[in-house]
């Protein structure tokens, strides 16, 4: 387990976005939905499109290049054309920030 400071609560992200960014190397989408922030996986399982430059929309993203969506809290396939999974990262929120644990 390693946790990797991302930012205060308040200035990392507003309400129903998502950005993306690197951690050891890791490309992850990063999400704030409902005063709460999740992580997963930045690159869709169906093939290289970033998740970051889709849609949020129900608590799922929609990838940009087919229409996939995936749920972001579990990184559950919702739709065709994907047929894997997303993989999602543990997120922690204390009075210091936010913080992912990508391993
Ligand atoms: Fe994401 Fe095809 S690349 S649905």
């Amino acid at each position: 387990m390693a946790w990797h400071f991302l930012g205060a609560q308040e200035s990392l992200l507003a309400e129903g976005e998502v950005k993306a960014i690197t951690v050891d190397d890791m490309p992850v989408a990063l999400y704030r939905l409902a005063d709460q922030y999740y992580a997963t996986h930045n690159i869709c399982t169906h093939q290289t499109a970033l998740l970051s430059e889709g849609f949020i929309e129900d608590g799922s993203i929609e990838c940009p290049l087919h229409q996939g969506r995936f749920d972001i809290r579990s990184g559950k396939a919702l739709c065709a054309p994907l047929k894997e999974n997303l993989r999602t990262f543990r997120v922690r929120t204390d009075a210091d920030g936010v913080f992912v644990d990508v391993t």
